[in-house]
Formats: structure tokens, C-alpha cells, sequence
């Protein structure tokens, strides 16, 4: 299937000076962790605003502690697939390149990218509730007890919760990668979630090409100037394959 792309997209390709990559939750699919919103995802199964929300955290904190630590477990056991591979050496093949994440897993640092602009933070560190103080020490992950800081507050993961704001210096750096790039990829999100789904939306305003690798079709399928309808870990080593073999400037 994933030869199906077509070569003006390689052309196109190999002639970029700045590419830009958003990914969701899809890109880790194959991973083995799920995602949010397919059919098996998890808010099929659990409740957001029970497990990833303030008011969900201040009501039960136990629940919401043994929700992430049963999260952490998951990605702890898992490993990063060819399309996250795939991604990190993309980042050396042009002369400016940016990959935004909504995921919290990290796999993309494991798999060797750097510089991941992480709009909804990771599920590895972790902070003060009460003072925001950053919280260092190791989690034991079979712990169902919420580690304290020295100020009395609740330890928490340092995801962005529904209702809280995004990190502005990483939002304001993923808007300019948008505003600036040649091409920009949409990759295994459900371009549900905003201000992250803005992000294809303020490329495409910019004259950048638009680029979507979702095997089901999402909410901005319709602004994309190419759409591959596979997985990620499929379609991304192809790419990578084919510029291979073309000079990039
Ligand atoms: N390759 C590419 N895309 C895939 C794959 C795959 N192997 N498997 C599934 N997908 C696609 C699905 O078709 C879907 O469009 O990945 C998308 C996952 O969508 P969501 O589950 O909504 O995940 P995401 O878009 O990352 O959610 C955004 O919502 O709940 C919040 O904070 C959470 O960061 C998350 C945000």
C-alpha cells in the first residue's frame, strides 16, 4: 500500500528546505499502545475527565495516580516501531525540521529524535501538584502510594490535562514550525484536539504542502494536498527509502 505515494509528493520531498511533523497517538499504535479515540481506544474504556483532568485528580487522586501508573507500566514494556525510527532519521534530511508530539510516551526520543516539541508534555516526569516543583525521583511503578513533595503536595505526571494549558514556549515554537515550513505532516491523529489540530490548519494557511498518514480519514482530511490512507510505520520507511535515493538539497 505504501507505494501507493505518489512521486510528486517524493518530488516534492526532496526539494524541501523545512519540514514540519505533528503526530498523535497513531504513530505509537504499532507499538502496541493504544490510542484515544479508535474504536478499542482508550476513552472507550475510561473516562477522560475521571483520569486526565484537574477536577478528575482533586476528586480521587488515587484513581487518577493508579490510571498513569498503569500507563507507565504499559509504555515501560514497549518499544519504539519503524515509523518512529523512520521519523528520526528524516530529521537529518533537510536543511530545517521540526517534530511536534501530543504523545507522552517518549518514544520518539528513544527511537533517536531530538528536540521534540511536546505540546501535551510526557508521562515520564513528573511535578508538584500544589508547588509545580519539578519532582526527581524515581517512581516505583508497582507503587499505588502518591509520592509527596517536600511542600506536602501530591506528586503528579507531567501530562497537560483537559482544561489546563498548553506549555505557550512549545505552543508558540510547534505555531511558528506551521507558519515557516515547505511541508507539513499530519500523522496518526484524530486532529480532534486543539490548539494541536490548528497546527496542519496554520501550514496549509501558509502555503506549506500538507501532508496526512491515517489509515481511517480524520477531521482535516479535506484541507490535505496528499492523503495516505496506511499506517505509519508502513508508509514512513518508504519515504525515508525513496528520498534515499533522490539528492535532497
Ligand atoms: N498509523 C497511523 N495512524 C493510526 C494508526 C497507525 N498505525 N493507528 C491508528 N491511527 C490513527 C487513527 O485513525 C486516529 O485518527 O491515529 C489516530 C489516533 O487518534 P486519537 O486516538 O484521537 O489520538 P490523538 O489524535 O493523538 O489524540 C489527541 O487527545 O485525548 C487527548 O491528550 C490526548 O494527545 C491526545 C489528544
Amino acid at each position: 500500500m505504501a507505494t501507493a505515494i505518489e512521486k510528486s509528493l517524493i518530488e516534492i520531498l526532496s526539494k524541501a528546505n523545512w519540514v514540519g511533523i505533528l503526530t498523535g497517538a497513531g504513530v505509537s499504535a504499532e507499538s502496541g499502545i493504544s490510542t484515544f479515540r479508535d474504536p478499542d481506544g482508550l476513552w472507550s474504556k475510561f473516562n477522560p475527565m475521571e483520569l486526565a483532568s484537574i477536577d478528575g485528580f482533586m476528586s480521587n487522586p488515587e484513581r487518577v495516580w493508579d490510571w498513569y501508573q498503569y500507563r507507565r507500566n504499559v509504555i515501560h514494556s514497549t518499544k519504539p516501531n519503524a515509523g518512529h525510527y523512520a521519523i528520526a532519521e528524516m530529521q537529518k534530511m533537510f536543511p530545517y525540521f521540526n517534530l511536534i508530539t501530543q504523545n507522552v510516551d517518549r518514544l520518539h526520543q528513544t527511537a533517536g529524535s531530538d528536540d521534540v516539541l511536546e505540546l501535551h508534555g510526557n508521562i515520564i516526569e513528573n511535578h508538584c501538584f500544589q508547588c509545580k516543583k519539578p519532582y526527581k525521583q524515581e517512581i516505583d511503578l508497582s507503587s499505588k502510594e502518591i509520592p509527596r513533595c517536600d511542600c506536602g503536595g501530591m506528586i503528579r505526571p507531567s501530562v497537560v490535562w483537559f482544561g489546563e494549558n498548553l506549555p505557550h514556549k512549545v505552543l508558540a515554537q510547534s505555531e511558528l514550525v506551521a507558519q515557516k515550513c515547505d511541508v507539513f505532516f499530519s500523522i496518526g491523529t484524530s486532529a480532534e484536539v486543539y490548539p494541536a489540530a490548528n497546527l496542519p490548519i496554520i501550514a496549509k494557511k501558509n502555503g506549506a504542502k500538507v501532508i496526512e498518514i491515517n489509515p481511517n480519514v480524520t477531521a482535516i482530511s479535506y484541507i490535505m494536498d496528499y492523503v495516505i490512507r496506511d499506517t505509519s510505520a508502513e508508509t514512513l520507511p518508504y519515504i525515508v527509502e525513496e528520498l534515499k535515493k533522490r539528492p535532497t538539497n
